[in-house]
């Protein structure tokens, strides 16, 4: 089984997230037990297309499991999209003897694992953005630290929104995803979050304020997913919302954004946990004659789904399936898939009505 590989390449790209590199710490240490080799791919796909490797020891990856950032650095990589550079991928991995690949990142990667594999290098893919918008798992590593470093920030921001009884309109980065948002704004009892993912009523929203206000509420916190802006067509919405604030209540308000920040520090200890598992995990299924695979996980199970199937789930969950992509899945597939978003935006919900509910 493990004969047939010789050597494995790893690979960090998109966006970088922490506990990646606790990720490429797992990958190497386990393909390493295995008996296999490991060469790490620096700058994502670009480190293929020109090469940039370098063999790794179980010694490269000491002492960068508590470290943020990736260690192999990353990079969106427009020339590997063209077949031309895709064939030039393929070329290193041939003459290098790099027999699959473990791809490190968000859905984009998963686009490049799958190009790889219909090509013939077995490549299987791991999350690792702290936006946690791929659908097919329900955790991505480096979003758990990212939530905390919002709540860290966003702790801050409240002590002194306390001492001079103001409001914090807290822009949150997530691409188009709201969960970063949502769970740290819960986390720190926030008056108001706006997201794509729920209809928001501004004045229903400023009334409550205003109630918690009359209440005896000094402080408030309003947090705003980065995606939101894009959505509604105007880049600087979160500010103009928190000048719209100001004059609606009278209450002094500040306008704060939570962008690159979240994405560095060290890695919580469940983002390194779950590396840890899902580098083990995608060394195991290569090993085993695997590709095309993305590692996930639902119910804190490690578990794996094919890239093209994990793709199109995405796209069902932001309403963007098209009738050809529906048309290639079988009715089966399609209400599991439909059962499965309809939960994750259920989820969503549930978790969201604990703001009016707690905010007050
Ligand atoms: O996907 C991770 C992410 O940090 C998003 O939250 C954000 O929208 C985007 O990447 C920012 O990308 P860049 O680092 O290229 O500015």
């Amino acid at each position: 089984m493990a004969t047939q590989f010789r050597r494995i390449g790893v690979l960090t790209s998109g966006g970088d997230s922490p506990g990646m590199n606790a990720a490429l710490r797992a990958v190497t240490r386990a393909a390493i037990d295995k008996g296999v080799e490991v060469v790490g791919i620096y700058e994502g796909y670009k480190g293929l297309v020109h090469p940039q490797l370098k063999r790794f020891t179980d010694r490269d990856v000491s002492n960068i499991l508590s470290r943020g950032g990736t260690i192999l650095y990353s990079n969106r990589c427009l020339e590997f999209k063209e077949e031309e550079g895709m064939q030039k991928a393929i070329a290193t991995c041939r003459e290098n003897n790099i027999d699959g690949i473990v791809a490190i990142g968000g859905d984009g990667t998963f686009r490049g694992a799958t190009d790889l594999s219909v090509r013939g290098i077995p490549t299987i893919g791991i999350p690792g953005t702290i936006d946690n918008d791929i659908t097919s798992t329900e955790y991505s590593i480096g979003f758990d630290t990212a939530v905390n470093t919002a709540v860290e920030m966003i702790d801050r921001l409240r002590d002194t929104c306390e001492s001079h009884a103001r409001c914090n309109v807290v822009e949150i980065m997530g691409r188009n995803a709201g969960w970063i948002s949502l769970e740290a704004g819960i986390a720190v009892g926030a008056s108001a979050i706006i997201l794509n993912e729920v209809e928001f009523d501004e004045d229903k929203t400023i009334a409550q304020i205003m109630k918690a206000k009359k209440n005896g509420k000094r402080n408030f916190i309003v947090c705003i997913a980065e995606g939101v802006p894009a959505t509604v067509g105007d880049k600087l919405y979160s500010e103009k919302f928190a000048k719209r604030f100001e004059e609606k209540t009278g209450i002094e308000t500040k306008f704060v954004r939570l962008a690159h920040v979240l994405r560095g520090g060290a890695p919580t200890m469940r983002d390194r946990l779950i590396a840890a598992q899902m580098g083990s995990e995608a060394v195991r299924l290569l090993l085993e004659g695997k590709s095309n695979l993305v590692v996930g996980m639902r119910d804190e199970k490690i578990i794996s789904t094919e890239i093209g199937y994990a793709l199109k789930l995405d796209r069902m969950y932001k309403g963007k399936i098209t009738e050809e992509e529906l048309a290639s899945l079988t009715p089966e597939q399609i209400s599991e898939m439909r059962a499965y978003c309809d939960k994750r935006t259920e989820d969503l919900r549930k978790m969201y009505s604990l703001v009016a509910e707690l905010s007050h």
